[in-house]
């Protein structure tokens, strides 16, 4: 009594509390003028982020003292004034905790478990080991090929396999959606975050997401692995892409916009809501030197100042999963740390959905699996991603068996299986998983439609930005003479769309149907006098009344796009160099998962756009080029000078552009 009497006292809502009690008791006019109160009070709560806690010590109180939490919520209610910030995961509670209550240690464990489909030799495991989802890695397409029919199918199969349980809990199928759905064949690409963040446009971030949403739920998928709200702190990050920007604000704003779009206002039980899944917390963006997977070395406030913003925003806008990062903090691998993942994430952020835990990354923990099981499950994971089959290392079978031993042995205590399993099986209920999932062919054809393609065109347009524009180069006029195209990425949808598309490293080449190069939007948007001459190395470009020249990086993804030295290739210093002696003005684009160190390829150019990797959609290139729409997009992050810069030898201060810049014409 007396620690609760100490808490309640040093509370800021003591105050609150009271004065709701005496407003209980007094008359109208004075309700009104305390409604006003509460109001402002409430404003700051969220100027603050503070309300999670608030609820927090609801929470608390309410084990302490029914009666007075009673009184409190009753009036603050009446009053109108309490409204919670994040979305209410707790409504089907009692259902959970009905079906909870029926349910054997094998079904619980089943429901932590998610494998790569690729991993699952027999279906029939589904249903043997009670699992509670499937996932698909990025080279993990369906055996009947990689059409948006034969996903469909197989994710339905898969769904139908685990109907065959005793309680029949529905299966929750997860995918890398993470610009588009870029797993199959003939989705919309679009760009990737980086070029997203330098729209700066929440509502069209917003738009794309519900595009993409529209197109997982065509495949009988409910579940996206994205938005990824890293904050990339250096570019040599292969991942740097993943990112919107390096400012935690902006990340903020554009990964809660991405979560609405996946999810609607709410996570719901309508079929176009995706339940999205922000990742890696925390601190991947932070690695030391940009390396993937690696350490964060950081304090705690810095840690905070810089990553934590994107998941409040994010938890705010009502996620419902969030994937726990590879890397670590400070040497401790994050898949063990309980600090930050119980106690940060679920209590003082007040995140009420699931934490996954990323592919294979509890076994890097230690040396020893059934270790890493019991650390990563006690540090707060709920659900854990396992690629392997029988017959590998760390297979899910071999998962299931550790954590019942580990569950037998008190080791992991029941509570915090209950706490993972209801946490899970919320999300469930939430989705309307349990009343039957369906998929409306109408969304199944809509993939890759020219409506979806029309969002993703738009992106680009506001993507692109605007480096350098001497003697008004830009707009193009579409009726030049003779207009030089250069360069294999012109005419590469591969190069396009990056890493993560179709492949998990992504290819050159025609990498998806669909979708338009820039070579092929060029010759779309000029006039009929113009002819239009392409080479990939430069041999053809005489007689040039300008050179368009398309450079930059080969696709890539995680592990294996990091780079110490972020030069442009040589060939790429070579092509612009050659379009510059030809004496016609060069436009270079720089298709790029980050910033590169340009050299003289910016001088020997009159115009240049860095274009990020715009995905599908090229004609939303040729709509700025060519001047139907203006330039607008601006620089989310620094571009480094050199590479010294970004190996932290010469301060951002000299940087060749500054985070926001980028030319109107
Ligand atoms: C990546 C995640 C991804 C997961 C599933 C991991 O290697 O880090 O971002 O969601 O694989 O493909
Ligand atoms: C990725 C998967 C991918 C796999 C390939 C993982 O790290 O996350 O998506 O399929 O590697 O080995």
């Amino acid at each position: 009594m007396h620690g609760f009497v100490n808490f309640f006292m040093e509370s800021p809502f003591f105050l609150l509390f009271t004065l709701n009690v005496i407003i209980l008791l007094t008359k109208a006019p004075a309700r009104s003028k305390y409604c006003e109160f509460t109001t402002n009070i409430t404003f700051y709560m969220k100027s603050q982020q503070i309300s999670y806690s608030f609820i927090q010590n609801l929470a608390i109180l309410s084990k302490k003292s029914a009666g007075f939490l009673n009184i409190f919520l009753c009036v603050s209610l009446l009053c109108g004034r309490l409204s919670a910030d994040a979305q209410n995961f707790s409504q089907n509670d009692a259902k959970v905790q009905a079906l909870l209550a029926q349910m054997t240690l094998d079904e619980k464990i089943g429901q932590m478990v998610q494998v790569d489909s690729g991993g699952i030799v027999d279906k029939g495991d589904v249903a043997k080991y009670y699992l509670g989802s499937v996932f698909s890695g990025g080279n993990s397409d369906p055996a009947a090929g990689n059409s948006p029919q034969a996903w469909l199918d197989e994710v339905n199969g898969f769904k139908a396999e685990a109907l065959q349980t005793r309680l029949k809990i529905p299966l929750i199928y997860g995918i890398d959606a993470v610009h588009g759905h870029n797993n199959i064949e003939g989705a919309v690409i679009f760009p990737h975050h980086i070029g997203m963040g330098a729209t700066h446009d929440p509502e069209l971030v917003k738009r794309a997401e519900q595009v993409t949403a529209a197109e997982v739920a065509g495949t009988g998928i409910r579940w996206a692995f994205a938005p990824c709200i890293a904050v990339p702190q250096d570019e040599r990050w292969g991942r740097t892409y993943e990112g919107y920007s390096d400012q935690p604000d902006l990340v903020a704003e554009l990964g809660a916009a991405a979560v609405k779009g996946f999810q609607g206002e709410e996570l719901s039980n309508d079929p176009l809501s995706v339940l999205a899944c922000a990742k890696h917390f925390i601190g991947d963006g932070g690695t030391h030197g940009g390396k993937d997977q690696g350490d964060a070395e950081c304090d705690e406030a810095t840690l905070r100042r810089l990553y934590l913003p994107p998941y409040k925003a994010a938890i705010k806008a009502g996620v419902g999963s969030i994937m726990v990062s590879y890397s670590s903090w400070n040497g401790a691998k994050m898949h063990g740390n309980k600090y930050l993942l119980t106690q940060v994430l679920k209590g003082e952020l007040g995140f009420q959905g699931f934490l996954v835990s990323d592919w294979a990354a509890i076994d890097q923990i230690s040396p020893n699996y059934r270790t890493d099981v019991e650390s990563s499950i006690n540090a707060g994971l709920d659900m854990v991603m396992i690629p392997y089959g029988p017959g590998r290392q760390n297979n899910y079978v071999e998962f299931i068996q550790d954590l019942k031993a580990l569950v037998a042995a008190g080791k992991v205590p029941q509570s915090r299986i209950d706490d993972a399993v209801s946490r899970i099986l919320r999300i469930k209920y939430q989705m309307g998983l349990f009343d039957g999932d369906s998929t409306d062919p109408k969304l199944t054809a809509a993939i890759g439609s020219p409506e979806h393609r029309a969002v993703a065109r738009e992106c680009v347009r506001e993507s692109l930005v605007l480096l350098k524009n001497e003697h008004q180069t830009l707009p193009l006029s579409k009726q030049l003479k003779h207009l030089v195209v250069v360069g294999e990425a012109a005419d590469d949808l591969g190069m396009q769309c990056g890493g993560w598309t179709i492949d998990w490293q992504g290819r050159k080449g025609k990498v998806t149907p669909g979708g338009t190069t820039l070579l092929a939007a060029i010759k779309g948007a000029v006039s009929s006098g113009t002819t239009v001459t392409y080479s990939a190395d430069g041999s053809e470009v005489s007689g040039a009344d300008a050179v368009v020249v398309v450079v930059g990086e080969e696709p890539y993804a995680e592990m294996k796009g990091d780079r110490r030295n972020l030069d442009l290739s040589e060939a790429d210093r070579a092509l612009i160099a050659k379009a510059k002696a030809t004496g016609a003005p060069v436009v270079t684009i720089l298709y790029s998962g980050r910033p590169l160190v340009l050299g003289p390829a910016l001088k020997e150019s009159d115009a240049f756009v860095a274009a990020w990797l715009p995905g599908t959609e090229g004609e939303g290139m040729t709509d700025v080029l060519f001047g139907d729409t203006p330039f607008t997009g601006t620089l989310a992050r620094n571009w480094p000078k050199s590479d010294e810069e970004l190996a932290g030898l010469s301060s951002t201060a000299h940087s060749l552009f500054k985070n926001g810049f980028g030319l109107k014409n």
